[in-house]
């Protein structure tokens, strides 16, 4: 099979939000409880309870930002649970995810303190749901207030006397479903109702986020901004909306480790439904915001797959193969192409809980493939997307009996600099592409590196036993021969060429 990939290098499209590259935490099965916290007693190696491992490996990854405490746990967050001594935190029950008992060990400064830790920056997700304006208030004015008040002097109490400096915040979660179960109409109320009463202090803007629809739903979004027009229209007391979040998983083809072909062709197309989502989306939102003010967030996505039999404890726990690198090399591609509209995305969860970056059992822990890919990707972080044709036959399927196509290869370029990185997924079981790659003829190549992803085996993946079974290859050099580079794809891989300028 043959391709061709035409870099456009003078047809930017803007820079990569490096919040594209973001993440997703909830006090859910073992992501905060195991995960990213451990407690100060813990054998586990730990600096003040944050689990050192975890910070260590994800330090690597340069998160831009982490959103918490949900998902659904955030409209049953009461964030006053969650700070003071821990032994006087009251005990609540989760019931979004088993009605495990919530011990409130880990709550605002031990998130503000893993944010720190790991360089990113924290996106708070309010409770819209069972909450109260005045309680989202209180907690921006206990987070962001450099002094003076009740709140803000009660944070330095808690040991930060600096304000947290706490930019980005959600008005609720899955406000149509498990935020509260509200029409688009009932929302767009409450999104006014709730931001109203939240103030920017000291030197930090609030960038407010709205809650989108679940998936690509075309209803809600039109709904929501029809109810919000005269909202948009006249922001003199109130802060802009920065960002509408939709959310979107793939899953139920096969399981996380056992699929057939036809099911790992299943799970790409599903991914590659983002791109119609952002697509549709974004027209929509254009509808109502002409001046492109308010970007596109998707801050819950990635793979879902059934439950892991042996793993009812922790609730969403699922392995993660080459299939899910794939999947998350494919998304962040989608985003990288609209980063003109995409300002942020939030893979989910970084840790045991669905495609996680990381896994733990006990002391031990691993990398999956998917925190390969991110790393991988790491260099279009805040780099200038270009344009990028890629011609190739599409891969033609059959799912339960329906024909099914997926494109040949997919992928995005971008531009730092004299780095110019291209990531490229190469769906296909057993078949290497034959690729042409072109740049304009005014530029000049100086080298390429190429490193990859990939394995014999589909199913491939990362256990406590062989950590390393799957990883990126070593960098290699390629030869330069002018502005066109001829390279093969390896078969079921992700890739990314570093081509100096
Ligand atoms: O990520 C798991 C759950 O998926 C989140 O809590 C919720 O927002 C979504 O439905």
């Amino acid at each position: 099979m043959t391709a061709k990939i035409e870099i456009l290098l003078h047809e930017p499209v803007a820079t990569i939000n490096p919040n594209i590259y973001g993440h997703f935490a909830e006090h859910l099965g073992g992501c905060i409880d195991g995960g990213f916290w451990v407690g100060e007693q813990s054998k586990i190696p730990n600096v003040g309870g944050l689990r050192s491992d975890v910070v260590e490996a994800l330090k690597k990854l340069k998160p831009p930002v982490i959103r918490w405490p949900g998902g659904c746990f955030a409209d049953d967050y009461h964030w006053q649970d969650g700070i003071g001594p821990r032994a006087e935190r009251p005990k609540r029950v989760n019931i979004h995810w088993g009605n495990t008992i919530e011990p409130n060990e880990f709550g605002t400064h031990e998130f503000m303190a893993f944010c720190r830790a790991v360089g990113a920056e924290p996106y708070f997700c309010g409770n819209v749901g069972s909450g109260t304006p005045h309680e989202l208030r209180d907690w921006v004015e206990y987070c962001n207030l450099p002094g003076g008040s009740t709140w803000s002097e009660r944070r330095a109490q808690n040991g930060s006397p600096e304000p947290f400096r706490v930019k980005y915040w959600a008005v609720g979660n899955e406000s149509w479903g498990c935020g509260g179960s509200f029409t688009p109409e009932e929302y767009a109320t409450e999104y006014r109702r709730f931001s109203v009463f939240m103030r920017n202090y000291g030197d930090t803007p609030l960038a407010l986020v709205a809650c989108g629809p679940s998936g690509n739903d075309p209803d809600w979004t039109r709904r929501f901004f029809t109810q919000l027009q005269d909202h948009l229209q006249a922001p003199w007391y109130k802060l802009p909306i920065y960002g509408f979040a939709a959310h979107y998983y793939a899953g139920q083809a096969g399981t996380a480790t056992e699929y057939t072909g036809a099911e790992w062709y299943r799970l790409l197309w599903q991914a590659q439904q983002m791109e119609k989502l952002v697509v549709e989306q974004r027209a929509l939102m254009d509808e109502f915001d002409p001046q492109r003010e308010i970007g596109l967030i998707v801050d819950e996505w990635g793979s879902w797959h059934p439950p892991t039999p042996g793993y009812e404890n922790r609730a969403l726990w699922q392995q993660n193969t080459l299939r899910d690198g794939l999947l998350a090399a494919l998304t962040l591609d989608i985003f990288n192409r609209h980063a003109d509209k995409v300002i942020m995305g939030n893979i989910a969860q970084t840790v045991n809980v669905l495609q996680a970056m990381i896994l733990t059992e006990g002391d031990q822990m691993l990398l999956t493939p998917t925190y390969h890919v991110f790393d991988l990707y790491q260099t279009h972080q805040g780099a200038q997307s270009l344009r990028t044709v890629i011609e190739t036959p599409d891969v033609h399927f059959t799912y339960n009996g329906e024909a099914q196509q997926l494109p040949g290869l997919m992928g995005a370029a971008s531009l730092k600099d004299d780095l110019l990185t291209l990531t490229v997924v190469n769906p296909q079981i057993g078949t290497p592409v034959e690729t042409e790659i072109c740049l304009p003829d005014d530029i000049s190549i100086q080298s390429i590196r190429e490193t990859v992803l990939t394995d014999a085996d589909i199913h491939a993946h990362n256990t406590l036993e062989n950590p390393n079974a799957i990883t990126l290859s070593a960098a290699r050099e390629l030869p330069v021969f002018g502005a066109t580079i001829r390279h093969t794809f390896a078969a079921q891989s992700v890739t990314r060429l570093d081509i100096r300028l």
